[in-house]
C-alpha cells in the first residue's frame, strides 16, 4: 500500500513539473524530472540488432554533475548529450556536425564508455556495451577506438614510434610476438610512414605525420569501428586532404566503420555516408549525406549548411545568420532547445520538444514544422 502511495505521489509530482517550462522550475523538481526521464529511458525494451549495423545507440545520456561547496553538493547537471538514438552501417561513415559545446565528444566518448554512461543503449556489433563489465569492456577495447583531435598530446613524448603504436599490440595479443616487426612495418606503411621512423619520437615529426601516427596506432589492433573527433582540424588545410585521403583508403581496405566529428562541413560532406546534426545535446537531424545537403530540414540545419562557401561566382548566397548564442546545456531553453534563436519559432516550439519524425525513408527530423 505503502509503495503505491510512494508511485501516486512520484506520478504528481512529475505532473505538475512537466507543466511548468524549465525556467519556473525549482531545484527539486528538476532532479524529480530528470530523476524520471532516466528511469523511463533505463526501464526501455532491449532494441533489436539489425547484423548491417556495427553501432545502434538508442537514447543515449549522458549528464556531468555540477558540484558546487565544501561538501560537493550536486546543484544541476550538464545535459550534455539528451537522448541521442542513431545507427551506422557496416563500412560506412557517419559525420556528426554542430557548434562548439553541443556534446559530439561526449557522444564518442560515452558510447566508447571512456565516459559513464547516464542511462541508454549502445550495440556494437550486437554486443550490449552499456551493459558489459569492465573485464569484458577491455577485451572489446582493440575493436573500438578513438582518434583525437590534436596529435600533439596523444602521444606520449617519451616512447619511440615502434613502442607508441606497438605497446596496445602487444597487451592484446594482436598478432605472435615473432611476427611484431613485420607487423609494425607493414602498418606503418599503411599508413604512410617508414620503418626507419621506428626509433624516432613524436617531437621529430610535423602535425601531420603525427596524425599519421595515431592513426596506424589504432588500426594496428584490427579495430571494426573508430570514432575520429576532428582528426584535421589542427592540421594545416594542405595536409588535411592527405589525412582524410588515407582515412578513406583505409576504410576500404579494412572494411572500417567511422562516426567522423567535425564542425567543417566541406570535410563532413567529403567522407560522409550519412550525417547527424546535434544541438545543445539533441540530435535535431539526421539523413543521408545526399538527402540532408539537396534538402536540410532542420532550421538549425538550414542555418549551419547556408554558411558552406559555394565556389561559382554567380551564386548569391543565402546565408541564414543564427541570433545568439548557444545557450547552457546546464539550463537549456524549455520546449524545442533552438526556439530562443529559431526565425520560424512557433507557439508550441516553447512549451513541447519535438519528436523525432521520419520525413522521408532515411529522413529523420525533430522540429514542430513537420508534426
Ligand atoms: N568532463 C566533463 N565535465 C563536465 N562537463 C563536461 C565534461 N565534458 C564535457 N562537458 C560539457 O558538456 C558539453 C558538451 O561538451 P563536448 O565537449 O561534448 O562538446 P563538443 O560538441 O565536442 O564541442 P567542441 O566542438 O568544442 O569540441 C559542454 O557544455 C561541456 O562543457
Ligand atoms: S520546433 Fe519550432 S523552434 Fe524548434 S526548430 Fe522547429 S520551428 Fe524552430
Ligand atoms: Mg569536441
Amino acid at each position: 500500500m505503502e509503495a503505491v502511495d510512494k508511485t501516486n505521489e512520484a506520478v504528481d509530482k512529475t505532473k505538475e513539473a512537466e507543466k511548468k517550462t524549465d525556467a519556473q522550475l525549482t531545484r527539486q523538481e528538476m532532479f524529480h524530472l530528470l530523476g524520471q526521464r532516466i528511469k523511463d529511458i533505463q526501464a526501455e525494451p532491449a532494441i533489436e540488432h539489425d547484423p548491417e549495423n556495427v553501432l545502434e545507440v538508442h537514447n543515449l545520456l549522458k549528464y556531468f554533475p555540477i558540484k558546487t561547496g565544501l561538501f560537493s553538493h550536486v546543484t544541476g547537471y550538464v545535459r550534455a548529450v539528451d537522448g541521442v538514438s542513431f545507427n551506422i552501417k557496416r563500412g560506412t561513415t557517419m559525420g556528426l556536425v554542430g557548434e562548439s559545446g553541443c556534446g559530439k565528444t561526449t557522444v564518442g566518448k560515452t558510447i566508447l564508455r571512456l565516459n559513464d554512461m547516464t542511462a541508454g543503449q549502445v550495440l556494437f556489433n550486437g554486443i550490449k556495451i552499456h551493459e558489459l563489465p569492465k573485464g569484458e569492456l577491455r577485451k572489446l577495447r582493440p575493436k573500438i577506438q578513438m582518434i583525437f583531435q590534436d596529435p600533439y598530446s596523444s602521444l606520449s613524448p617519451r616512447l619511440p614510434i615502434a613502442e607508441i603504436i606497438g605497446e596496445a599490440v602487444r597487451e592484446h595479443n594482436v598478432v605472435p610476438k615473432e611476427e611484431m616487426d613485420d607487423y609494425l612495418d607493414q602498418v606503418m606503411k599503411q599508413c604512410g610512414l617508414q620503418p626507419y621512423h621506428k626509433d624516432r619520437y613524436p617531437h621529430e615529426f610535423s602535425g601531420g605525420q603525427r596524425q599519421r601516427i595515431c592513426i596506424a596506432r589504432s588500426i594496428a589492433l584490427k579495430p571494426d569501428f573508430i570514432v575520429c573527433d576532428e582528426p584535421v582540424s589542427a592540421l594545416d588545410v594542405s595536409i588535411q586532404a592527405q589525412i582524410i585521403n588515407l582515412m578513406m583508403d583505409l576504410q576500404k581496405e579494412l572494411g572500417l566503420t567511422y562516426l567522423f566529428i567535425s564542425h567543417d562541413l566541406s570535410v563532413v560532406e567529403h567522407i560522409s555516408d550519412t550525417i547527424g546534426v546535434m544541438y545543445l545535446g539533441n540530435l535535431v537531424e539526421y539523413a543521408s549525406k545526399e538527402q540532408i545537403f539537396a534538402n536540410p530540414l532542420h532550421p538549425y540545419t538550414e542555418a549551419l549548411f547556408s554558411a558552406i562557401p559555394i565556389p561559382d561566382p554567380d551564386y548569391k548566397m543565402k546565408r541564414v545568420i543564427l541570433q545568439g548564442s548557444i545557450p547552457s546545456p546546464a539550463n537549456p531553453p524549455s520546449g524545442c532547445k533552438f526556439h530562443t534563436r529559431c526565425a520560424k519559432c512557433m507557439e508550441i516550439c516553447s512549451q513541447c520538444a519535438p519528436e523525432t519524425k521520419e520525413v522521408e525513408p532515411g529522413h529523420f527530423v525533430a522540429c514542430h514544422l513537420y508534426d
